[in-house]
């Protein structure tokens, strides 16, 4: 009997190393790791400069508290700054942390523009996270359940349908909206190409917040360092988390113009967050990036992976539809002709690790993957759907 409660149901299989794209268990058997601890690892298990980062880090000092300035945070907040247009930054522990935050800043927001009763819009299938004000947030039944009563301030709309939007110009409550730019939970959905710049613009037409939650799709993870940047736009407030770390956890929001002076001395706080630590790995994440040219092959495997999983699925009917940006990669099953409960330990039966949603095979992929790696990730997906 485990003292664990009961709110996960892990497969019986414990890892105890990793390298890159691989997972050792405790029993020596190799996995091919195609989630990255759901979208966390993205430069792969115990890359040599982030460990690195972590023993420095660790002999130096891991923790003083954000009652004194923390030099490794302000480098971050700085560089977080730059590569994303915004002005500043606040940490946290998690991508709900982050949005929770989001979430406050909005409310500030409100509180400033006389608005007594302020309502966020939200997507349908969108997830924002586990805290009470997050899985309001978020356009999901089954997240929600039994935690009623939800804030109240939420209202949720169509994703990828402005018009679902528009339909609230008139509603003087209204203060801010939050979407991911690719909803990740929900099976990876991708909007069309112009819905970020479109939802943009009637957020500036109506002087709501514009929030963005990044936690999945950032830090490379779509082949650009956020995934809002094919949009060329700049939202109110950017919330990252999971890549950021590459699994110590930070979360950060990040804020633009009015948004960002919303917090002030004593408004909001967080114990862990930005400590030297996890700030320090954080800044050694971008330097591989930049270091790595990362990005570069992100996009080549994403393209490399597109084609061969398109043309080996194509007569495939039990594949209804292959979504793939940069290496979020997403292939909806016909629940009718497949059983998608089993296929996570089928996978794993077979070495390798993904991940099921709704009817959706998802893949995250370390964003280091080589091509090697990406054959034998194929062979083993093609294994699986065709059995
Ligand atoms: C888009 C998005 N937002 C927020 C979260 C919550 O992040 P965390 O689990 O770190 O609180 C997740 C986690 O999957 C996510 O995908």
């Amino acid at each position: 009997m485990s003292n664990l409660m009961s709110n996960y149901s892990p497969l019986d299989v414990t890892f105890t190393n990793g390298n890159g794209c691989w997972l050792t268990d405790s029993e020596g058997k190799k996995y091919l790791d195609a989630l990255s601890g759901i979208g966390v690892v993205n430069l792969g298990h115990c890359h040599p400069a982030i460990t690195q980062s972590i023993i420095e880090q660790s002999q130096a000092l891991l923790h003083t508290s954000n009652v004194y300035r923390i030099g490794n945070q302000e480098r971050l907040a700085e560089r977080l700054c730059k590569l994303s247009n915004m002005d500043k930054a606040f940490f946290a522990n998690s991508g709900a942390e982050a949005n929770e935050a989001a979430i406050k800043i909005a409310r500030l927001y409100a509180r400033s523009k006389n608005i007594k009763n302020p309502i966020i819009l939200t997507a349908n299938k969108s997830f924002h996270g586990r805290t009470m004000a997050t899985l309001s947030a978020t356009g999901n039944s089954k997240v929600q359940a039994g935690f009623s009563p939800l804030m109240s301030e939420f209202i949720h709309v169509d994703f990828d349908d402005i018009e679902a939007i528009k339909k609230y110009n008139e509603n003087k409550d209204i203060v801010a909206l939050m979407v991911e730019p690719i909803q990740g939970e929900a099976g990876v959905i991708i909007p069309q190409s112009d819905y970020l710049n479109k939802v943009k613009s009637v957020c500036d037409e109506n002087d709501w917040l514009f929030i963005l939650d990044e936690v999945q799709s950032g830090m490379g993870r779509t082949g650009k360092l956020f995934a809002h940047q094919y949009n060329n736009i700049t939202p109110d407030i950017l919330c990252l988390a999971k890549g950021l770390g590459n699994g110590v956890p930070i979360g950060a929001c990040l804020a633009k113009g009015k948004a960002a002076e919303m917090l002030i001395h004593g408004s909001h706080g967080s114990t862990f967050g930005g400590n030297p630590l996890v700030t320090r790995v954080a800044l050694c994440v971008l330097d591989v990036f930049e270091n790595d040219s990362i990005l570069d092959n992100v996009n080549e495997m994403s393209q490399y992976f597109e084609v061969q999983l398109k043309s080996k699925l194509i007569d495939c009917k039990v594949v209804k539809e292959i979504r793939i940006k940069g290496l979020m990669i997403g292939i909806e099953l016909d629940e009718n002709s497949i059983d998608c409960s089993k296929l996570v330990q089928k996978a794993l039966d077979d070495e390798l690790l993904i991940n099921i949603t709704g009817n959706s095979i998802r893949m995250l992929p370390p964003l280091i993957i080589s091509k090697e790696e990406v054959n034998i990730l194929i062979k083993k997906i093609i294994k699986l759907i065709n059995s």
